[in-house]
């Protein structure tokens, strides 16, 4: 790793995000399980000491952090939500500088967690610091309920919320976790994908073989895995599963018009930012339209046989891919999986064994922009960032947030601080100072104006 000059952090608000960002806490990698909960911790501290009445929570992984202002009776609840749990770093070589210290340069945090969601998570922390340290107290009842599963698919937080459901009540729901859509363009979210993810193996002789001495006798599972890859797309780009489109709420003509006029989210900024020779997607839709508000079927990784340097001459006893499907409204994830899986089952080639493992599941979800709420956040969002929001769908998935209008029948305000080129879950993650600050003053805002 080269390291620049390490600029420090320069006021209390950057020092206690680069303090946040230290901790490691990888959700996924159990040997950081003490990292996570000494992370979970220092946010308790930093909510006690803000005069709050917190609460940890442990779950069978990682524990849950909530705290309350002093409730009134009549009052409007806001429910605030984030993650502070992480992704992995590999490959660790590819930073700049050790995701685990933070640095400044160019007006940019570097670090993992960053931007998803440290860095956005932290803004509604210190906007309500702000207003308690002006007002000695909140316009409104407030629930901070942070998690450190997200990354991993919340599998306790459903539970929680069952078992809690009357503590929890609210009224509306806050999350900065997804995107904004360029600098200085505040961004509105109404919308979020689902997903569903599994892992498929391919089983074939009992070892790996001599592919001189066998091959041609026995099938190859990594040949037949990008076969059955393969099967899962026309060429042109549209998924191939059976029955997969039924369910799809077809875009509307306001939101296509209005989405073609939203700066930083064309076709060249979407073939800028990820700096890919060319854009490829199902015919007739953008790219925005196609990231969205419809559903794909990707790979995530695929493996099998020799993967050092040079030739090794084996035919692999196995390979493996995980896919993750998103989902969008009304496409149900369980009903998804079931065709995914008959697809799979149907198109394995001959000569291999198939498994199939289900992993997380998030169901999509969608709101109105333009409800009461809406129209409080986009306020916010105008007075903190001075200019008019965009309103947008979101590619990404926070299964969450439908459970939550599930479980508690609260809606979603999506205030996304994300840049597109912020490197979420990549190397060199990183998040403007200013973006952290603007967070901050939006969060001041968000609950003046939904208060009102
Ligand atoms: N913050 C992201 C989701 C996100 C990012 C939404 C940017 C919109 C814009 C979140 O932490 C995340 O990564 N979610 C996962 C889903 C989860 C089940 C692993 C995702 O979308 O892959
Ligand atoms: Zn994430």
């Amino acid at each position: 790793m080269a390291h620049s000059g390490n600029i420090r952090a320069v006021s209390t608000d950057l020092e206690d995000l680069f303090a946040f960002l230290r901790f490691p806490s990888i959700s996924t990698d159990s040997r950081h399980a003490g990292d996570v909960k000494a992370c979970a911790t220092w946010l308790l501290e930093k909510l006690d000491a803000m005069g709050l009445r917190t609460e940890l929570h442990e779950t069978p992984k990682h524990p849950l952090v909530i705290a309350r202002n002093t409730h009134v009776a009549g009052r409007r609840t806001l429910l605030i939500y984030g993650h502070y749990d992480v992704q992995p770093v590999d490959p660790l070589e590819l930073w700049t500088s050790d995701p685990f210290q933070p640095e400044i340069r160019d007006g940019l945090i570097w670090a993992r967690g960053a931007t998803d969601n440290k860095g956005q998570m932290l803004a509604h922390v210190l906007g309500v610091e702000k207003l308690l340290r002006e007002n000695n107290e909140l316009p409104l009842n407030l629930i901070f309920l942070f998690e450190g599963e997200e990354e991993i698919g919340s599998p306790n937080l459903a539970p929680f919320l069952q078992e809690n459901c009357d503590a929890l009540r609210c009224d509306v729901i806050a999350i900065s976790d997804t995107g904004m859509v360029a600098p200085g363009i505040p961004t509105f979210g109404y919308g979020l994908r689902g997903i569903a993810c599994c892992e498929v193996t391919l089983r074939g002789p009992k070892g790996d073989l001599h592919s001189g001495l066998f091959g041609g006798a026995v099938a190859n599972p990594a040949a037949a895995i990008a076969r059955l890859v393969a099967s899962l797309h026309h060429a042109d780009g549209r998924v191939a599963i059976n029955g997969f489109y039924d369910q799809v709420r077809p875009l509307e003509t306001w939101e296509r018009e209005m989405w073609s006029r939203i700066p930083g989210a064309g076709d060249a900024d979407f073939l800028k930012v990820t700096g890919s020779p060319t854009l490829f997607g199902e015919p007739g839709y953008s790219s925005a339209e196609r990231t969205w508000a419809r559903p794909t079927a990707e790979v995530n990784g695929i493996g099998g046989g020799y993967q050092g340097e040079g030739s090794k001459t084996v035919l692999p006893a196995e390979a493996f891919v995980k896919l993750s499907l998103r989902l969008v409204p009304d496409q149900c994830p369980e009903m998804i999986m079931q065709q995914v899986e008959a697809h799979l089952r149907q198109h394995c080639p001959p000569g291999v064994e198939i498994e199939i493992d289900n992993g997380h599941y998030g169901a999509p979800y969608i709101t109105d922009p333009n409800s009461k709420y809406g129209l409080a956040a986009q306020a916010a969002l105008r007075a903190a960032f001075d200019a008019q929001p965009v309103l947008i769908r979101e590619g990404g998935s926070i299964p969450i947030v439908q459970t939550f209008r599930d479980i508690l029948g609260a809606d979603t305000l999506l205030l996304g601080l994300a840049l597109p080129d912020a490197q979420i879950h990549a190397p060199n993650e990183n998040f403007p100072v200013e973006n952290f600050e603007a967070g901050i003053r939006l969060n001041q805002k968000l609950l003046e104006e939904l208060a009102r």
